[in-house]
């Protein structure tokens, strides 16, 4: 069917279902899959992005419905259909689109995925919804899968670590995130930048404990930001600015920016302190490597760019120490399910005992590159506990020459920041003799 001839809003909803089983079969990011969609409408770009998001952050309570309300299974082989479908029962429960819209242009869907005789299925499924809504919605308290609409392992993680708050948790994952802004202050004032947003109609406010952070009252794009494209503000959750600040800059020091790319927090450093000696961003993806590049070069600031290994410093250090390491280490990155909903189904159980694995060797690794007297700040955007402070009690069990440790924790939705976990490790100025291996 050529565009014209498609029926309103048909097409939009056959690529949303399209990109959510992409995302479901080939286990990539939505963002990716989102990429490869060139086939809607620029109009239609930001209700594919509520249709996809809402699909995915939605997933497990519009699957438990679907299933309620098919009187047989799909097959293995009906992504698409089954996507369909939620994305269907998503608009009649979470999106501003009339009812009846929804259900004709989502049946007329069906007919341009070719899913052959699907669409008097659609239509039953989402009629039947509409007739027994009250009951589902009653029903669906009674099941955590989807009271919470999160996977079953992950709500017993979440409630086994954090019994007092682990619903406050999956309801925070569950609720649209802010848009915070960084100021770079090497450039402007928070309070300048301030005005120039509201000159801009732009309704925004300052955070009280970051220096840096703005928060927008709405999402905007960001080619509409004042100064964005010279310098003057990045991108960034306001937990994610706490990092720069933690690593306490000072002029002089050489700091490792460990895990660096797409560069958020290289920017901040760099931004933070003006007379670093020697700024290192590492990442081993070089394709990610180049986002710190591009993200540099809008700031003006240079860093030494390295793709390398983390885990085996030797390969890429020159064997001078670091006064500064920053380990935003890969992590089950649970704590920002708010802004990347597709994590709710990509992830799985043996991801968080590989992350939880390749932590400990990074910091094993990391940690003879600390200068005496020096600092490492670990962070992770998760706030499972193996991850966070079960990971640094092993560390520091077994690394005699910890002199300190200080940690911080943000739950998900809490100040309105992401879950977001920090550990600041002291290394003493002189060794303890006991760490010195005895003479031969
Ligand atoms: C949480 S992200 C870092 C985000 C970044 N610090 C920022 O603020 O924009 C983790 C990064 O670790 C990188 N990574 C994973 N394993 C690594 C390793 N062994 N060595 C170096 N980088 C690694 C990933 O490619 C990813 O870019």
């Amino acid at each position: 069917m050529s565009h014209n001839a498609a029926p309103a809003g048909a097409e939009v909803r056959a690529a949303a279902a399209r990109i959510v089983a992409r995302v479901l079969v080939d286990r990539i990011s939505a963002d990716d899959a989102l990429e490869g969609e060139t086939s809607v409408h620029l109009r239609d770009r930001s209700l594919l992005g509520a249709l996809v998001f809402g699909a995915l952050r939605w997933h497990h309570r519009l699957e438990w419905q679907t299933a309620r309300l098919l009187t047989k299974p799909l097959k293995r082989d009906q992504e698409e259909l089954g996507a369909l479908l939620r994305i269907g029962l998503l608009q009649l429960q979470e999106l501003r689109v009339p009812p009846h819209a929804a259900v004709s242009a989502t049946v007329d869907a069906a007919a341009l995925l070719e899913l052959r005789s699907a669409a008097g299925l659609v239509n039953a499924v989402l009629r039947r919804f509409q007739r027994e809504r009250a009951k589902l919605e009653s029903d669906i308290q009674t099941v955590p899968e989807a009271r919470f609409s999160h996977a079953a392992w992950l709500i017993n993680a979440l409630r086994n670590d954090w019994p007092d708050d682990w619903t406050r948790i999956l309801d925070g994952n569950n609720a649209a995130a802010p848009m915070w802004l960084r100021v770079n202050l090497r450039r402007t004032t928070r309070a300048a930048y301030l005005e120039t947003l509201s000159a801009a109609g732009i309704a925004a406010e300052a955070a009280p404990d970051i220096a840096t952070a703005v928060r927008l009252a709405a999402p905007q794009p960001v080619e509409s930001l004042p100064g964005f494209s010279a310098g003057q503000v990045s991108v960034q959750d306001i937990c994610a600015q706490r990092a720069a600040p933690l690593l306490e800059l000072a002029a002089g020091q050489r700091v490792l920016d460990a895990c660096a790319a797409p560069g958020g927090k290289t920017g901040h450093i760099l931004e933070a302190c003006a007379d670093l000696a020697e700024v290192w961003a590492v990442d081993r993806d070089g394709e990610r490597l180049a986002r710190v590049a591009d993200n540099l070069r809008r700031l003006e600031l240079t860093a030494r760019l390295v793709t390398g290994d983390a885990t085996a410093p030797a390969r890429w250090w020159d064997g001078r120490p670091f006064d500064r390491i920053l380990l935003d280490a890969p992590c089950s990155a649970v704590g920002v399910i708010r802004r990347h909903p597709d994590i709710k189904v990509l992830r799985r159980p043996e991801d968080v005992d590989g992350a939880v694995a390749l932590q400990a060797k990074l910091l094993r690794a990391l940690w003879p590159l600390l200068a005496p007297g020096g600092l490492l700040v670990y962070a992770t955007c998760t706030v499972l506990r193996r991850e966070n402070g079960d990971q640094m009690t092993a560390f520091s069990g077994a690394e005699p020459t910890i002199a300190a440790a200080e940690t911080w924790q943000n739950l998900p939705g809490e100040a309105e920041g992401d879950g977001f976990y920090y550990a600041g490790l002291r290394k003493p100025h002189a060794l303890p003799t006991a760490s010195v291996p005895p003479q031969p």
